[in-house]
């Protein structure tokens, strides 16, 4: 909606009148799309200032740790509903009813194995491969398995590769698990939820199934929905601009899960793990906190700091719950806990730390709660990537289901200007 209007002055041109709009809850944003016609661009890197769609999916005001899914927030959600109906609500925008659900819930067990070939592309890596290496290939190989749903502007075909992808994506991340520990592959088990489901093909074997812990279960239902979206991020942008190509959305995922790769996405949490293990005990902790501050070091606190939340992450606080939970019912005392907690402590009593609002933020717990779980570090963004797959492809599907063109940033342009080769070149 666009009733306000904002005047761009530019010395020695006629002023630029741009529309301003306005969204159901956020700050008024400027319509920058006539500016082209001036001759002129908006220089934003790093897109602090640019919304770079319009969406109903997903609000956060990172002033007030505010996250809503479809306007429900991600507190309720995460006490309320499950995993899988927060992703019906992500995919359709509203709550399904019973039946709803239950169809849904059929649909995607319905979808939970993968074509047994798939199985031989993970022999191409070795076993020490990073999980998340073979899940950027192997999820990108999905393409050349489904060409019957492969018709990107057939809403039915958008609609089934998002169920197979929703579906396989355990299956797929608990085979890169078994790979790496040179176990059998777990087929599903769809007399299980999904969570469940997930826990079973990582830690059972053919020879010896156990039953799975219905707090664990819950905590990696809590996980799978704090996780599973959060608007335009640099993997969820990553989809979008990779859909809006025409790609096909195994390819888009596949794109997406290697933006999440990095440690400053999603590769948060197991780098705050390793940087746990860096720094020790707690002895070493200001020498830590010191050089996280020095800005001729390169090094961050890992799990502190978000681009949005300046105040605190919501989901950080519902996990921090969840790990007190979890780490009460396994009865765990981990020293590396401990530490975590006093750098928590001291971060967030430090002038530096305060000043810039950097607060822990969802994967400074999620780390503590998937080792307690018994998950190794370097499967925790997997995890992340898994839970994301509703969030990247409910946004992959509001784009083509409107209006969309191809995602072409402009730049501005600092190398040499037209010059020519020297002559004496034949
Ligand atoms: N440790 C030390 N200093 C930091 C940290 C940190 N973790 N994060 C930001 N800063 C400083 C930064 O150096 C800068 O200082 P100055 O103003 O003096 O130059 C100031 O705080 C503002 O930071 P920024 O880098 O401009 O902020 P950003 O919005 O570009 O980056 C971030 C956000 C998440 C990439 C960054 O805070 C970071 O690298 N954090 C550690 C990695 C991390 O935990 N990432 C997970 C994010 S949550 C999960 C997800 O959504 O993927």
């Amino acid at each position: 909606m666009a009733d306000k209007k904002a005047q761009l002055i530019i010395e020695g041109s006629a002023p630029v009148e741009l529309p301003v709009l306005t969204g159901t809850v956020g700050p008024d944003v400027i319509d920058v799309r006539s500016l082209t016609a001036t001759g002129r661009f908006t220089f934003d890197p790093g897109f602090m200032s640019t919304a770079s769609c319009e969406s109903k999916i997903t609000y956060i005001d990172g002033d007030k740790g505010v996250l809503l899914h479809r306007g429900y927030p991600i507190e309720q959600l995460a006490e309320h509903s499950d995993y899988l109906e927060t992703c019906y609500l992500l995919l359709n925008g509203e709550l399904p009813n019973q039946e709803e659900k239950a169809r849904f819930v059929s649909t995607i067990k319905n979808h939970t194995m993968v074509h047994e070939q798939l199985k031989s592309f993970f022999n191409g890596f070795r076993r020490d491969a990073h999980p998340m290496a073979i899940m950027c290939g192997v999820v990108g190989a999905l393409s050349a398995f489904y060409h019957d749903s492969l018709d990107i502007n057939n809403p039915r075909h958008r609609e089934v590769s998002a169920m197979r992808l929703i579906a396989k994506m355990p299956t797929i991340a608990a085979m890169t698990y078994k790979y790496s520990m040179g176990q059998p592959m777990m087929y599903p088990r769809n007399d299980l939820n999904y969570a469940e489901n997930f826990l079973h093909m990582m830690f059972n074997t053919p020879a010896e199934i156990k039953p799975i812990s219905p707090v664990l279960a819950k905590a990696m239902d809590k996980i799978f929905i704090l996780h599973a979206d959060h608007e335009q991020n640099a993997s969820t942008s990553t989809v979008r601009l990779a859909g809006s190509s025409g790609a096909n959305p195994f390819a888009c995922i596949a794109a997406g899960i290697a933006a999440l790769w990095g440690p400053a996405h999603g590769g948060a949490n197991e780098a705050v793990l390793n940087m746990l293990d860096e720094i020790g005990s707690v002895e070493n902790i200001d020498k830590f906190v010191a050089k996280a501050k020095d800005k001729n070091d390169p090094f961050k606190l890992m799990g502190f700091g978000h681009r949005v939340y300046k105040n605190f992450d919501p989901r950080a606080k519902v996990m921090k719950q969840t790990c007190d939970e979890v780490l009460a019912e396994l009865g765990i005392n981990d020293p590396q806990l401990e530490l975590a907690m006093k750098l928590e402590e001291i971060a967030r009593n430090d002038p530096y730390f305060k000043e810039r609002n950097l607060y822990p933020n969802v994967d400074f717990y999620s780390g503590i709660i998937l080792k307690a779980i018994g998950i190794p570090t370097s499967m925790f963004t997997v995890i992340f990537a898994l839970a994301r797959t509703v969030g990247w492809i409910s946004h992959w599907k509001e784009m083509l289901s409107g209006p969309y063109k191809i995602g072409r940033p402009r730049q501005l342009y600092t190398g040499h200007p037209q010059r020519d080769l020297p002559a004496d070149r034949d």
